[in-house]
């Protein structure tokens, strides 16, 4: 089966729907944070506090590269942040059909308005901060994508068989 690679915004529920195909689709799942966190034996906030944001930038890069050629049948949820670097945006293509599930900003902040586990978000005003971000990487996540899917209003089962008509 090819890979399906998730991408999208912090929140826009990459790791919830991945965990879910792979329940019930029989796909393997693996999530770059994940790799990388268990590589690290640190979190996410403290690799952004110790080392800086290019550095985990560079670990989601070594991480890519790496499955490529080796991982097959699973569905690869990406950190929000990984298609932004240029070189990412070939090789999360040729991994898999790139899916990009595209959530409106009134529904980011509602999910993520108490997280405290992204660093990107951390203090000040959340709204601001995403619509900052999401300006600077909506275009680069709709032109990575094979296809796009616009998850407000869609329970998991249409999202999965959206995708799975595409597959
Ligand atoms: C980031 C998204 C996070 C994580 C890190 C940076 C980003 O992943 O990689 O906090 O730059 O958007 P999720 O999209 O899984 O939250």
């Amino acid at each position: 089966m090819r890979n399906i690679v998730l991408i999208g915004f912090m929140g826009c529920g990459k790791t919830t729907l991945g965990r879910f195909i792979s329940t019930n689709k029989g796909y393997k799942f693996v999530d770059t944070d994940d790799i990388i966190v268990e590589k690290q034996g640190r979190s996410i906030n403290d690799i952004f506090a110790m080392e800086g944001e290019a550095y985990f930038r560079q670990l989601e890069t070594d991480t890519i590269k790496e499955m490529l050629g080796s991982v097959s049948d699973t569905v690869i949820s990406v950190g929000g942040g990984l298609p932004v670097r240029e070189e990412n945006q070939g090789l999360l293509r040729e991994l898999g059909l790139c899916v990009y599930l595209r959530t409106s900003k009134e529904e980011l902040v509602r999910r993520l308005k108490d997280d405290t586990s992204r660093p990107l978000l951390a203090g000040g005003d959340i709204e601001k901060k995403i619509e900052e971000l999401m300006s600077k990487r909506k275009d680069i996540y709709e032109s990575t994508a094979e296809l796009i899917i616009d998850t407000d209003g869609l329970n998991r089962v249409q999202i999965v068989n959206t995708i799975m008509e595409r597959i």
